[in-house]
C-alpha cells in the first residue's frame, strides 16, 4: 500500500499476496480524490456521514465497495472473496490514520453480496477452518478496530450472527438521522447512498412546495448547518402530500416529511421495511408517515383507479371514481393484464383490500431491477410502463413524478422518452424534465463509468 508507515503493519498477514494491499489502495487513492473534490468538506458543512469511499466499477476494482455509515467503513464484494490480506491491509490503513477525510472509523465491516464472494483456494487458509465455522466464514463480519479482539486474524463478529440487532447503529445524511440495520445475508444496507442528490432534491422541492402553498402569513423555518431543516408548519396552508412506492426503510419519505410535507404515504411489499422507515421517522422527532404494505401494483393501480391486477375487467371497468371515471372505463391495458394472466388467474379471496384512488403533489418511483409477484413482474428494462402509468396517474396536476432507472442495460434518453411517452398516452401533459445527478464533484461519490455514463439515472417529470 502506498504512503503507509512501516509501523502500520502491525500485524503480520498470514497469506499475503502481490495483491493483498489491492483495496487499501484503492480506498487510499480514491479518498485523495474526494478530499481534492472538496467532497469531505462538503459532507461535513451538509451533516453528512454516509458517503461512498470507493466506488470499485469505475475505481479500480469492479464488483467491490467500500462505503462509510457513520464509523463503520462497510465493504462489500459481489464476485469474488476479498482475501483476508487485503481486509487487514484497510483495517491498518484506516488506524494508521492514513485514509484522507474520512474521520474516526471504529470498525470495518466485510459483507458477501453472494456464495461467489464466499468462495476460495485450496491453499487459502479458510480451506482448512472447520465445516461449522464454514457456514460462517471467518473473514465475514467486523472488525473493531479499537477492541482487544482485533488480532491480525478474525472479524470480532464473524458469519451468520451478523443480522444480530444489537449491531446496528445511527447515522447521518444531510442532517437526517437514519438506523443502519445490520443487513440480512447478500442482502442490501439499509440506505442506498447513490440516492443522496435525489433526496436533497426532494427536500428542496418539499420546501418550494410548502413556501409556495403558504399564505403570506406563512411560517417555513429555515435550513440548519447546511443539513436539511425541521420546516414548522402552517396551518392556514395547503397541504403537500407524497407517495412513496418501493419505499424501502423509507430514507424519501422521512426526508419529504422533515421537509414539511403534511401527508406522506409510504408503500412496499415487506412490512419489516416499512417498520424500519417508521423508526427512523421516530429518531428524527417527525410523526409517523402513513403506510401501505401491499405490492406494487394493487396498491399503486388502486391508487390511479385503474383496474385491480388480476381482476377481469367487465365493460365500463371501474368506472365512475372520482373525477375520473371514463379511465377505468378505457381498460385497455388493466383488462389486457388480467385476461392475459389466464390460468394464473387470482382467486378473490387472494386479492387485496380495494384502494381508494388518490393523487399527490409528489411521487417517488423508484423500483427494483426485476421480482415478479402473483400481482406481476416489476420490469425496469423491459416494461417501465406498467410502473409509469399508474404512477403518473397517482400525480396532481401541476405536481411531480420523481423516477429512477438504475439497469445499466438502459440509456438515460431512451428512458425519458419511455416515461414522457407513457405519460402522455395516461392522458397527462409532461410539462418539464429534470435530471437529478450529483450537484457538481464535492458531490459525486459514484463516479461515472468510463464512457461518462451512469447506471443509476433519475427524472423528475412535472405534469399537467
Ligand atoms: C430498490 S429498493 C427501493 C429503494 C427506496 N426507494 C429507497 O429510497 O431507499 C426496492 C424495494 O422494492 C420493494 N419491492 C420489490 N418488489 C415489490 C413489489 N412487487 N411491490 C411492492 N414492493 C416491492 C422491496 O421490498 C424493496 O423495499
Amino acid at each position: 500500500m502506498r504512503g503507509r508507515t512501516p509501523s502500520m503493519r502491525a500485524f503480520a498477514p498470514i497469506s499475503a499476496t502481490a495483491s493483498a494491499s489491492r483495496l487499501a489502495d484503492a480506498v487510499v487513492d480514491a479518498s485523495r480524490r474526494r478530499e481534492a473534490a472538496g467532497l469531505h468538506r462538503r459532507c461535513r458543512d451538509e451533516r453528512t456521514e454516509a458517503y461512498r469511499v470507493m466506488h470499485g466499477v469505475a475505481e479500480s476494482i469492479p464488483g467491490v465497495t467500500v462505503d462509510k455509515y457513520g464509523s463503520t467503513l462497510f465493504v462489500q464484494s459481489w464476485r469474488s472473496p476479498v482475501e483476508r490480506g487485503e481486509l487487514l491491509e484497510l483495517c491498518d490503513a484506516v488506524r494508521a490514520n492514513a485514509i484522507d477525510g474520512i474521520g474516526a472509523i471504529d470498525r470495518v465491516w466485510f459483507h458477501p453480496r453472494s456464495t461467489n464472494a464466499l468462495r476460495w483456494n485450496d491453499d487459502d487458509p479458510r480451506s482448512s477452518i472447520p465445516a461449522e465455522a464454514m457456514q460462517s466464514p471467518a473473514w465475514v463480519g467486523v472488525y473493531d478496530l479499537a477492541a482487544e479482539t482485533y488480532d491480525g486474524l478474525r472479524p470480532s463478529r464473524a458469519g451468520k450472527s451478523l443480522d444480530d440487532d444489537a449491531l446496528g447503529f445511527v447515522f447521518e445524511e444531510l442532517g437526517v438521522k437514519y438506523r443502519f440495520v445490520p443487513p440480512r445475508r447478500f442482502g442490501d444496507p439499509s440506505l442506498f447512498l447513490d440516492f443522496r442528490a435525489t433526496r436533497r432534491w426532494i427536500h428542496r422541492r418539499i420546501r418550494s412546495m410548502t413556501e409556495s402553498h403558504a399564505d403570506v402569513d406563512g411560517d417555513v423555518g429555515g435550513d440548519v448547518d447546511g443539513g436539511v431543516a425541521m420546516v414548522r408548519m402552517d396551518t392556514k396552508r395547503r397541504e403537500v402530500s407524497v407517495l412513496n412506492a418501493f419505499a424501502y426503510t423509507c430514507g424519501a419519505g422521512v426526508v419529504a416529511k422533515r421537509a414539511g410535507a403534511d401527508v406522506v404515504l409510504n408503500t412496499d411489499h415487506s412490512q419489516t421495511y416499512l417498520s424500519t422507515g417508521d423508526q427512523n421517522a421516530q429518531l428524527n422527532g417527525l410523526e409517523p408517515c402513513e403506510s401501505l404494505c401491499l405490492d406494487f401494483y394493487p396498491a399503486m393501480r388502486g391508487m390511479a383507479g385503474l383496474s385491480a391486477p388480476g381482476r377481469r375487467v367487465r365493460s365500463g371497468g371501474r368506472g365512475g371514481r372520482g373525477g375520473r371515471g371514463g379511465r377505468g372505463g378505457r381498460g385497455g391495458r388493466g383488462g389486457g393484464r388480467g385476461r392475459g394472466r389466464g390460468s394464473e388467474k387470482v382467486d378473490d379471496a387472494a386479492l387485496p383490500p380495494s384502494i381508494e384512488p388518490a393523487t399527490f403533489d409528489m411521487v417517488v418511483l423508484d423500483p427494483p431491477t426485476l421480482t415478479k409477484t402473483k400481482f406481476g413482474a416489476v420490469d425496469i428494462e423491459n416494461d417501465y410502463q406498467s410502473l409509469a402509468k399508474p404512477s403518473a396517474l397517482c400525480v396532481k396536476p401541476g405536481g411531480v413524478l420523481v423516477a429512477t432507472n438504475h439497469s445499466a442495460k438502459v440509456e438515460l434518453d431512451d428512458w425519458l422518452e419511455v416515461v414522457s411517452r407513457c405519460a402522455a398516452k395516461a392522458g397527462r401533459e409532461v410539462l418539464s424534465v429534470e435530471t437529478i445527478a450529483p450537484d457538481g464533484s464535492d458531490d459525486d461519490d459514484f463516479p461515472a463509468l468510463d464512457d461518462g455514463r451512469r447506471p443509476l439515472k433519475v427524472a423528475a417529470f412535472t405534469l399537467g
